[in-house]
């Protein structure tokens, strides 16, 4: 074989988000739907991204400016085609006809209610196309049940027709080879295969699928690659969604450890498509990362911690029930424990607050310390206010930190201070009411009310 590096080779994407959703039973279009913390539609843009495609048009229904939205979003470049009545699948991949007549080297047409395909594949099937000198390259799957999928029909081991279910004879519904839907075609001789597609069968449709019948009817080669089940698992309805998620958690949790990450119960951990984590990193049960997290090397994050748009430093430890909202940075060492929320706060090295805090719009120096129960008051019901807190200082327990302010390096805050003003470098502020004594008050109390 003597293919072209795919890399040489044009390819253009036309991605299927046209699909009503109506088994989700949402307001939202189906393919903006979310796993692990984007949508289907974004993970199928970035899979098309890794396999090196160079320009991608989409093919959405009518009412869908939330699907145009995503896309001019994720994919500013990509062109958008408006299938105005559902009329099958090849119907509505020439919707994109104006992009496909350019006339690219390889045309991928996927589907974006099936998430999980990896880039390796859309790269794989092209390569497919140039190895075999194929006009389609079909991606074959063996689901555990094949009732609703059409089957791959083949001659002396050559693929000669799909067949849907509706349309297929007894004997054909027993192959256990399915279509997984997605294709790829040599993008040159595209047109005049999807041009001469009908639509006489069960439902009236033009399906994409009678490509492999027309290529053979036309003397070219339509091929097979074989891909796992769960890669092309399609989502119709919420269920599904569940299962497309429990695959990817899996894909994610395994890339994890085989990173070097220590994890003690992986099933109990969920993560998003993005999330960061470095050598040696422990995540102890019942983490949940939302999108944006980083955690370098050696650090912990301990049982029923929340992290969202947040950077945990080398050695660092969070949790266990600790709270990073987006914009905290935690730097190296920092200790956030039990009941602590922080947003949008920079802990510099060494930095403990370990019980029962919100830190949030603020500065804490390198060492200082902030007692239990210390809260910033950055919000006055209109704008946010930052709280500053030099290196080396020592917040009491159960202070509240009124911003905007400032606490100098070294300064302590007595316990229970309410701290308005600015505290210089090593003083003490004290801001509560002195204790008041009164001897014997409790005694004649109680003797005057047990009497009555
Ligand atoms: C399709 C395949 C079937 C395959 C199965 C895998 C065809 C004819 N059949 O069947 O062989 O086993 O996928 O899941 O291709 N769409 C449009 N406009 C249309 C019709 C469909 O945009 O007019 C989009 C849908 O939103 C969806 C995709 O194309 O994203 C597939 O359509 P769907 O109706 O789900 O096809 P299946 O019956 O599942
Ligand atoms: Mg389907």
């Amino acid at each position: 074989m003597n293919s072209e590096p795919t890399s040489k080779r044009t390819c253009l994407a036309v991605v299927l988000a046209a699909g009503e959703g109506t088994r989700m039973k949402s307001s939202k279009p189906k393919v903006l739907h979310a796993l692990a913390g984007r949508s289907m539609l974004a993970h199928v843009l970035a899979a098309l991204a890794a396999a090196e495609v160079d320009h991608v048009a989409v093919v959405v229904g009518p009412g869908h400016e939330a699907v145009e939205a995503e896309v001019q979003k994720l994919k500013p470049g990509a062109e958008i085609f408006l299938q105005t009545e559902r009329r099958g699948t090849a119907h509505a991949v020439l919707a994109a006809r104006q992009a496909i007549a350019r006339g690219y080297d390889d045309l991928l047409v996927v589907f974006a209610d099936t998430p999980l395909v990896r880039g390796e594949t859309f790269l794989a099937m092209r390569r497919a196309l140039a190895d075999y000198h194929a006009a389609v390259v079909v991606l074959g799957f063996e689901p555990e049940d094949p009732t609703g999928y059409g089957r791959l029909i083949r001659e002396n081991g050559e693929l000669v027709a799909i067949r849907e279910e509706k349309d297929a004879s007894e004997e054909e519904r027993e192959i256990g080879l399915c279509n997984a839907g997605l294709m790829a075609f040599g993008g040159h001789g595209a047109l005049k295969l999807l041009d001469a597609i009908g639509n006489t069968n069960a439902k009236n449709e033009y399906y994409l699928t009678d490509a492999v019948a027309v290529a053979r009817a036309h003397g070219v080669l339509a091929a097979v690659f074989d891909v796992p089940a769960d890669e092309v698992l399609g989502v119709n309805d919420r269920f599904q969604l569940s299962v497309a998620e429990s695959y990817l958690q899996e894909r994610l949790r395994l890339a994890a450890m085989q990173a070097g990450v220590t994890m003690r119960e992986p099933t109990s951990v969920y993560f998003s498509f993005d999330t960061v984590l470095g050598r040696d990193v422990t995540i102890e049960p019942h983490v949940v990362f939302g999108p944006g997290v980083t955690v370098a090397e050696g650090a912990s994050i301990l049982a029923f911690s929340h992290l969202e748009g947040a950077s945990v430093g080398p050695n660092a430890i969070v949790g266990p029930f600790a709270r990073l909202r987006p914009g905290a940075v935690l730097h190296e060492n920092v200790h956030v424990g039990n009941f602590v929320e922080v947003k949008a706060a920079v802990l510099e090295a060494g930095v403990k607050a370990n019980h029962l805090s919100y830190i949030g719009d603020a500065k804490i120096g390198a060492r200082s310390n902030i007692g239990a129960g210390t809260i910033t008051c950055n919000y006055n019901g209109f704008s946010k206010f930052f709280t500053e807190v030099g290196e080396d200082a020592f917040v009491g327990v159960h202070s509240a930190l009124v911003a905007p302010v400032k606490i100098g390096a070294g300064a302590y805050i007595g316990t229970g201070s309410v701290i308005t003003q600015d505290v210089p470098a090593d003083a003490l502020a004290l801001a509560r009411v002195h204790q008041i004594e009164k001897p014997g008050w409790a005694a004649a109390f109680r003797a005057k009310n047990k009497k009555s």
